[in-house]
């Protein structure tokens, strides 16, 4: 049995934040989790298969995708080891909220038992009630962030996100933390069991990032930008491998970017660093190779690129042997200076790690886990005093979290991750009256698989961490763009 430090941290945080989630997840609470979804023995019994894990991943302006996952009758879920998924039934039922009686949109039969399903034609702006059912069986939520009573796994209602009206200016697609090369998944592991590719499968953090860019491929979208920790440990073979998925896509520089992690700062081979500064690494007693310049972009420079009509920017803010960020002088001139010599232009911003103090106060890795402090603030005021730039996006925890900005109004967000649960990529379509954000699933039947092998990911924990909720993973922001650009 092992257990990862990012593992340990974040079960350590959950214990933290136990209080809030019992607040939040209503009179049934943690109660409720301990014992799965509240059923008695004999409910359970009864049913032919237990619909457990109901989550409404995504809601666009015009689309929803629902998943939920069937077990064997008898089973609880919530938290725990693993538990096998069956085949079975699928069928959601849907209707505006304010109008007749729910209708079937969809029926089909999930052989995996994992059930995903995206339902389009929607309109704008409305609210709509849904059921999502197997064998007839309700599909339910069974975790403190989708139980909660606002969530619309609780509620059986979502509201689709408000069309942006204004002049359409780019669409690209976003993900961070494809950690290639990394050997299992974070969490406890037993033996082979849960957590592992099976033997002889594709390694993992390949077949994750080879499935998220055929779904972008899918979704018609020609950009991606990958947002730091694209290797696991910053060995040359990882880089090897990195370049071989991306360029299936297309050249570095034109079809994709990347912004450097510190991962890719690692000593290599070593799974995992210090995250404070000052330590053994920091003194040189481990010399760290600079694999990531070589191959892809320079250390501690920054990259610009024009994408339809946005302007994107991406940081380097890792730094040789420590997980925390930093940007050394010369970049930090050099971004005043791109940004001071066209201020008025659509831009969003990329940087892998988070900004904002709500980051830092969210995350049990606290301060050394995130970027220099002194450097967040002057960034965050070079961006609230350039009216072009939009919004700063950020990866490193692998969770779904909308950050508040300390100063200004820039919208900072967090990602969810390639690597494991919920696995999917970040769409950002950009107007002149706002940028809408969507998180969509990887939609591949090994990437679909492997989300529900780490839905069980630290004790099962992990969702309650990395999901986020649907308005961190799913939002519109709204500002103007003159269009005359
Ligand atoms: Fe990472
Ligand atoms: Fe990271």
């Amino acid at each position: 049995m092992s257990i990862s430090r990012r593992a340990y941290l974040s079960v350590a945080a959950l214990a933290a934040s136990s209080v809030a989630i019992a607040k939040t997840s209503g009179a049934a609470g943690v109660g409720r989790m301990a014992s799965g979804l509240g059923l008695t023995e004999s409910d359970l019994k009864s049913m032919a298969v237990l619909a457990s894990d109901l989550e409404v991943v995504t809601v666009t302006d015009t689309s929803v995708a629902f998943t939920w996952a069937t077990y064997a009758p008898g089973v609880q879920t919530a938290y725990g080891f693993a538990k096998p998924t069956i085949p079975a039934s699928e069928e959601v039922r849907l209707a505006l909220a304010d109008g007749a009686s729910l209708k079937t949109v969809h029926e089909g039969f999930s052989e995996s038992g994992y059930h995903h399903v995206v339902i389009g034609g929607l309109e704008p702006d409305r609210t709509y009630r849904f059921e999502c059912w197997s064998e007839g069986v309700k599909a339910l939520p069974s975790l403190g962030v989708t139980m909660n009573k606002q969530a619309p796994e609780a509620r059986g209602e979502f509201t689709t996100l408000p069309a942006l009206e204004g002049h359409h200016l780019a669409t690209f697609a976003l993900t961070n933390d494809t950690h290639i090369g990394k050997p299992n998944h974070d969490g406890i592991r037993i033996g082979n069991f849960g957590l592992s590719a099976e033997p002889g499968d594709q390694p993992f953090s390949s077949m994750q990032l080879e499935g998220l860019l055929k779904t972008v491929a899918t979704d018609e979208i020609g950009t991606i930008v990958v947002n730091g920790d694209c290797t696991d440990s910053n060995r040359p073979e990882e880089y090897d491998e990195f370049l071989r998925v991306m360029n299936g896509f297309g050249e570095l520089g034109k079809q994709w970017f990347v912004t450097r992690g510190n991962h890719d700062n690692h000593p290599p081979g070593l799974p995992n660093i210090n995250g404070r500064r000052g330590r053994g690494i920091r003194r040189g007693k481990t010399e760290i190779p600079d694999y990531f310049s070589k191959r892809l972009i320079p250390t501690q420079q920054h990259w610009t690129t024009q994408v339809g009509d946005v302007r994107l920017i991406g940081l380097d803010t890792a730094e040789f042997g420590y997980a925390g960020g930093r940007i050394n002088e010369r970049q930090m001139r050099a971004v005043r200076a791109e940004l001071a010599a066209d201020p008025e232009r659509p831009t969003i911003m990329f940087a892998h790690h988070p900004f904002t103090r709500d980051a830092v106060r969210s995350h049990i890795g606290g301060p050394a886990f995130m970027m220099d402090w002194e450097q967040s603030l002057a960034l965050q005021r070079v961006a609230a005093a350039t009216p072009g730039v939009k919004g700063v996006f950020a990866g490193h925890t692998h969770r779904s979290r909308r950050g508040i900005a300390d100063v200004g109004s820039t919208d900072f967000c967090e990602r969810g991750s390639s690597l494991g649960y919920p696995g999917g990529y970040t769409r950002v379509r950009v107007h002149t009256d706002g940028y809408q954000v969507t998180f969509h699933r990887t939609r591949t039947p090994e990437s679909l698989a492997w989300s529900t092998k780490t839905r069980w990911s630290m004790f099962g924990l992990e969702p309650e961490l990395m999901l986020g909720k649907i308005s961190d993973r799913n939002y519109v922001q709204h500002f103007r763009i003159p269009v005359a650009l």
